[in-house]
């Protein structure tokens, strides 16, 4: 949540600046804010909107400067207005502060500065850390980079800042506690950012901040990285695995399109080097090392938020299928402060594509803390998901920059798949021919998703005309197929505003079914095998109430055809892998619904792409 960049250097900030926030817009766009360092003063501009807005705010300004910090903001403490913008300032003007995160003891640090005469100009929690860090800086007579430090120390909750000052004009400090700050260097010049895309186009070499550290970038220096005790800590160089023309949007109308599209490739990805027909085998090198212990638990608890919360509902179905271990599957945000009942032989699994989300992450270190063997299934590389896990694979779905997660989504399935299938083989808990039929579709699986988007496009745009002037839509799923309707109605109403619910199908009857009739648009994902029988009578009972049905079925279909008003085709697979081909005709409904209402897909409203507040 939150974008910050910064950059210090012998070129000018603000192209690199707002450049860099044009790349994280997707972290927030409630408002934008840019300070730049000019001779004896600190220039800020700042005003509520998109980053776009920024840049007219400050057509025609003096904006040059050799370092300088910016934001996009994603509001938690008081409206987007321009005074609530970072940068914040400190009162006398010589010091400015970008923030990702939230100040929790933000009340009583603010009652105690305004005692001591400090005034506020915005309701942000961030204007309290810069006013605390002023305080100190002029109470104590120390340096900045103490005062940061020691201000920090106060602090509850989670950060992620750049600090520029008058007085040190070649240095930016930064510090991170709970939010991403990554350090990338050029010659004679830092750039640093909460997110990769910020960074990549002018430097690979990188350093990730852990939580509560300081780092001083200072031009022409080494960088220096010290932890809150104010011990020196060593920091290691990495290599950033991103090129730019991941993060553009390579001719498509918008990101999530693209990335729509990009399933065929990004599953491929999610399986290379991980799937081998010939040879039939699947190992996923990150969590060898620990396979006696997963084939040795007790139960897999797995912890995420949203889509990912999705992918985690599928792979109960797979682990228990497959691998027949008890899987529990738990939103990360009522996880964390359930005081949940955590064996040590029970294997925690977090499944995130920022690997950043701020209640994914406080589980992961609620379940190390009580002795289980975390697991990480993550898209970003180097996320703060991925090194707080004990182990872990990576889904390589590339980078994804839409707010709603697509490819993300079939990944993380696909990477969960091969885990079952893995531990299963191992647990002898599945018939060779079964697992060989699973392996020989799973190589198939980038060409089936290949079809489904080449052969529905048309009828998918035909059902977003119909459904797109309606104000609610129930989806319906049963088995392996529950996950993608709650799945279809999440993309659906975080992008076009409809109120979607998504539902076990046989549950209709015991409330929901009150609210059909012949405004009700009902998809239901009905293919063939598993509970195929069973939804057919389901979608009986929503059509004697004149529920419209929308259905997904397997090619071929006849039963459920006949009791639809609009029927999408899939092509017939494993039931496994279902949830991975019926998602794709949902999130192009969702796609183009949204469109259609004008909507912004890439933005939407309220919604930021990684959340990194609870
Ligand atoms: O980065 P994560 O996978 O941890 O994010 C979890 C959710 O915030 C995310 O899936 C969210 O629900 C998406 N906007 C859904 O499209």
């Amino acid at each position: 949540m939150c974008g910050i960049v910064g950059y210090i250097g012998n070129k000018e900030a603000y192209p690199i600046l707002i450049k860099g926030l044009q790349r994280m817009e997707y972290r927030g766009y409630d408002s934008a804010g840019v300070a730049l360092l000019q001779s004896k003063e600190i220039k800020v501009f700042k005003c509520s909107g998109k980053v776009a807005d920024l840049e007219a705010h400050c057509q025609g300004k003096d904006i040059s400067g050799k370092s300088g910090i910016a934001h996009t903001r994603w509001a938690t403490h008081g409206e987007p207005t321009d005074v609530n913008a970072h940068p914040h300032f400190s009162s006398d003007r010589k010091i400015a502060l970008i923030h990702n995160g939230i100040i929790e003891n933000h009340i009583a640090l603010r009652q105690a500065l305004i005692k001591e005469g400090y005034m506020f100009e915005s309701e942000t929690d961030t204007e309290v850390l810069i006013h605390l860090i002023e305080d100190i800086h002029k109470k104590e007579n120390i340096d900045l980079v103490e005062s940061v430090r020691l201000a920090l120390t106060q602090v509850v909750g989670t950060y992620g800042i750049i600090v520029l000052s008058v007085d040190d004009p070649n240095t930016l400090i930064v510090a991170r506690k709970g939010s991403p700050v990554i350090i990338g260097f050029g010659k004679d010049e830092y750039y640093v950012a909460s997110d990769a895309s910020a960074l990549v186009e002018y430097t690979k070499k990188v350093v990730y901040l852990n939580d509560e550290e300081i780092a001083v970038l200072s031009k022409g220096n080494d960088l220096v990285v010290k932890n809150i005790h104010n011990e020196t800590v060593p920091h290691s160089i990495q290599k950033l695995q991103m090129t730019l023309s991941q993060i553009e949007k390579g001719g498509y109308e918008h990101f999530m399109l693209k990335e729509i599209y990009e399933q065929p490739t990004s599953i491929a990805e999610s399986m290379r080097g991980r799937l081998n027909l010939k040879k039939e085998i699947v190992a996923l090198g990150g969590i060898t090392e620990y396979e006696d212990k997963l084939l040795s638990a007790r139960r897999f608890i797995i912890v995420a938020c949203g889509t990912s919360y999705h992918a985690g509902l599928v792979a109960e179905h797979l682990f228990e299928d497959l691998v027949r271990i008890p899987v529990e599957v738990e939103y990360a945000s009522e996880f964390r402060y359930r005081n949940p009942i955590i064996y040590e032989d029970d294997v925690v699994i977090a499944i995130s594509q920022s690997g950043e989300t701020a209640d994914t992450l406080a589980a992961v270190e609620l379940a190390k803390k009580k002795g289980a063997l975390v697991l990480g299934i993550c898209n970003v590389v180097g996320s703060s998901i991925a090194r707080a896990t004990h182990a872990g694979s990576y889904t390589h779905a590339g980078f994804e920059i839409g707010v709603a997660s697509t490819k993300a989504f079939t990944s993380q399935v696909t990477v969960l798949t091969l885990m079952a299938l893995s531990l299963a083989m191992r647990k002898e808990k599945i018939q060779r021919k079964q697992y060989t039929q699973m392996i020989a579709a799973l190589e198939d699986l980038p060409n089936k998703v290949k079809y489904v988007l080449d052969s529905v496009n048309a009828t998918v745009q035909e059902v977003a005309i119909y459904m797109k002037d309606f104000s609610n839509v129930l989806y319906l799923g049963r088995n392996y197929n529950y996950p993608v309707a709650l799945e279809g109605a999440l993309k659906l109403k975080e992008i076009s505003y409809i109120h979607a619910e998504g539902y076990p199908a046989a549950e209709m009857k015991h409330g929901p079914i009150a609210l059909i009739d012949e405004n009700m648009p009902v998809v239901v994902i009905a293919t063939k095998k598993g509970t195929y029988k069973k939804i057919v009578s389901n979608i009986e009972e929503v059509k004697a109430r004149k529920g419209k049905i929308i259905s997904i079925v397997t090619e071929g279909d006849v039963d459920v055809k006949n009791l639809s008003d609009f029927v999408i085709e899939i092509p017939e697979t494993e039931e496994m892998l279902v949830p991975i081909i019926a998602s794709i005709p949902l999130q192009l409904l969702a796609y183009y619904v949204a469109v259609m209402c004008g909507k912004n897909v890439d933005k939407p409203r309220n919604l930021a792409k990684s959340v990194t507040v609870e």
